[in-house]
């Protein structure tokens, strides 16, 4: 008799079907896995035959044979170990033969027999009350799996005596509930910054819209600092962003005791960081950074220290949202719709702009643009807000606090993102949730431009030759200043804002 025990094996954040097929029989004394699976899966035979062993339950003197179906589908990973493993258990009579109907399983297994976790049980859940099966899944994931629906039933037993108990009916284990990560501490407040207005301003614009913002000033000006502290303007993750959010850090295996957060992702990897770490990718074709800050921020700080063909990787999914990755067997696409904050200096001496300075290359234009031409113009072009930060004097460094924080700024930024949400969704479009988010095509419903404004951006878009890519961006951008300020149309003095923000893009064109 072949046992059937229904599992999953991950592309991206899809879980595809995997069914897994054990037969024991009479023959040679063998425990063979077979079905394309990688290292992990061949060396899990290991696990299981010791599991049993150290649960009271020694292998039968016979064939046994696992199959993991489809057979051409590539099997990555350790959590094929708990469903082999149960579906030797029934196959031995171990367990009832009808207990895993109806389940999806997954876990790995220790070698006493306790089950561990693994990553992917969000998705996995999520796949497997789509098609209507309970989620068997390591005690640890419980609270992870139970997000993905209020009626999936779900076992989350601790080691293989536990579901051995459980489906014998003698210590049935309860279904675990959804944990939400309490907060660690107080956010960084916006009012530790002294002086920068317009820094702060532009800030507040970028987290309404969800724009890119770029800010370049010499060293010690406050640029990461200003960086750090977006995180405490931006509004929650709605619920839907919230479980799109958590299936990529679940399949990351970044979730852990399975506690999901409404904070939105704040990723500030090292500019050292691979092609591979910041767009995903490597023998397991793992999300990279990009995608762990989707709906969230991506902050590059020292932006032109950065591998260029790296920061070009970034041109792709700044544009549509998503990466693919492609690999020699198969193709897999993350989700990576992130605002990407930068910070930089204008030269490698970081004083190119201060009066008087010296550069180490003879002129500060030559030391800038030498430092500048690291970064492409596509990529700049992607960015909405250029912002040059100023050295801050000592006379406002000794100033008392702003009177104005970060709870003040969230709530202006909230009640802009609200108009958004509801403009959007009047028209039909339930996922555009930001102006960041919106088409041309959908600009040229929402944005009707009086005489004024349109001479305006029609002259600036000359004198700035601005691509279509950046006369869209500011068309969105002053969208969101006519937002923050409760205007129902844009006007010319939020187009002189947004373009304000371009300006800085060709300037080093200029110097040259
Ligand atoms: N506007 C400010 N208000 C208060 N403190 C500031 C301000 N700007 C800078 N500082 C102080 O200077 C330190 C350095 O600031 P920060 O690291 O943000 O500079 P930066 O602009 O990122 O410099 P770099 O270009 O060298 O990375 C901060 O930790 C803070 O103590
Ligand atoms: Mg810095």
């Amino acid at each position: 008799m072949v046992v059937r025990v229904a599992t999953v094996a991950f592309e991206g954040i899809e879980a595809r079907p995997v069914d897994v097929q054990v037969m024991i029989s009479n023959g040679t004394v063998v425990f063979n896995v077979v079905g394309l699976g990688d290292k992990a899966v061949a060396e899990s035979r290991e696990r299981v035959r010791s599991a049993l062993v150290a649960s009271g339950l020694s292998l039968p003197a016979k064939r046994i044979t696992v199959n993991l179906a489809p057979a051409d589908l590539p099997k990555e990973g350790s959590h094929y170990d708990l469903p082999i493993a149960l579906g030797v258990m029934a196959a031995m009579g171990a367990l009832p033969s009808d207990a895993l109907d109806g389940f999806m399983v997954l876990g790995e297994l220790a070698l006493d027999g306790a089950i561990s976790a693994v990553s992917g049980v969000l998705p996995a859940a999520v796949s497997a009350n789509a098609r209507g099966l309970g989620l068997i899944c390591p005690a640890e994931c419980g609270p992870e799996a139970a997000w993905a629906s209020e009626d999936i039933s779900i076992i989350a037993p601790r080691n293989l005596i536990q579901i051995a108990n459980h489906f014998h009916g003698t210590q049935v284990l309860s279904r675990p509930v959804p944990a939400v990560k309490s907060l660690m501490g107080p956010q960084l407040d916006l009012r530790d910054i002294k002086g920068q207005e317009s820094a702060k301003r532009a800030l507040e614009i970028a987290a309404a819209g969800g724009h890119n913002l770029l800010f370049n000033g010499p060293p010690g000006a406050g640029k990461s600092m200003l960086a750090a502290r977006l995180p405490s303007i931006l509004p929650p993750l709605t619920p839907s962003e919230l479980l799109e959010v958590s299936m990529i850090h679940s399949v990351a295996g970044n979730l852990a005791g399975g506690q999901l957060t409404d904070r939105r992702p704040f990723r500030a990897p090292h500019h050292s960081a691979s092609m591979a770490a910041l767009v995903g990718g490597g023998p397991h074709a793992r999300p990279g950074e990009a995608s762990l800050a989707h709906n969230g921020v991506l902050f590059l700080d020292e932006l032109p220290e950065f591998q260029g063909q790296a920061l070009d990787a970034l041109r792709q999914p700044l544009e549509s949202g998503e990466i693919a990755i492609s690999r020699a067997a198969r193709r897999c696409v993350y989700p990576a719709r992130f605002q990407l904050i930068a910070a930089m200096n204008p030269c490698r001496c970081g004083l190119a702009n201060e009066p008087g300075h010296r550069c180490q290359k003879g002129s500060p234009q030559r030391c800038s643009q030498l430092y500048q031409a690291r970064l492409s113009g596509p990529f700049l072009d992607r960015i909405d807000l250029h912002l040059e930060v100023p050295a801050i004097s000592a006379s406002d460094l000794i100033l008392p606090p702003a009177s104005e924080g970060s709870e003040e700024i969230a709530a202006r930024v909230a009640v802009a993102r609200d108009l958004q949400r509801s403009r959007y969704k009047g028209l039909g479009f339930e996922n555009v949730t930001c102006n960041a988010m919106a088409t041309a095509a959908i600009l040229e419903q929402t944005i009707r431009l009086d005489d004024a404004g349109s001479r305006l951006i029609r002259d600036a878009a000359d004198k700035l030759r601005l691509s279509a890519r950046g006369f869209h961006r500011v068309l969105k951008l002053a969208r969101t200043i006519a937002d923050l300020q409760g205007s129902t149309d844009v006007l010319r003095p939020h187009l002189a804002e947004a373009l304000s923000y371009r300006l800085f893009v060709d300037r080093p064109s200029e110097a040259a």
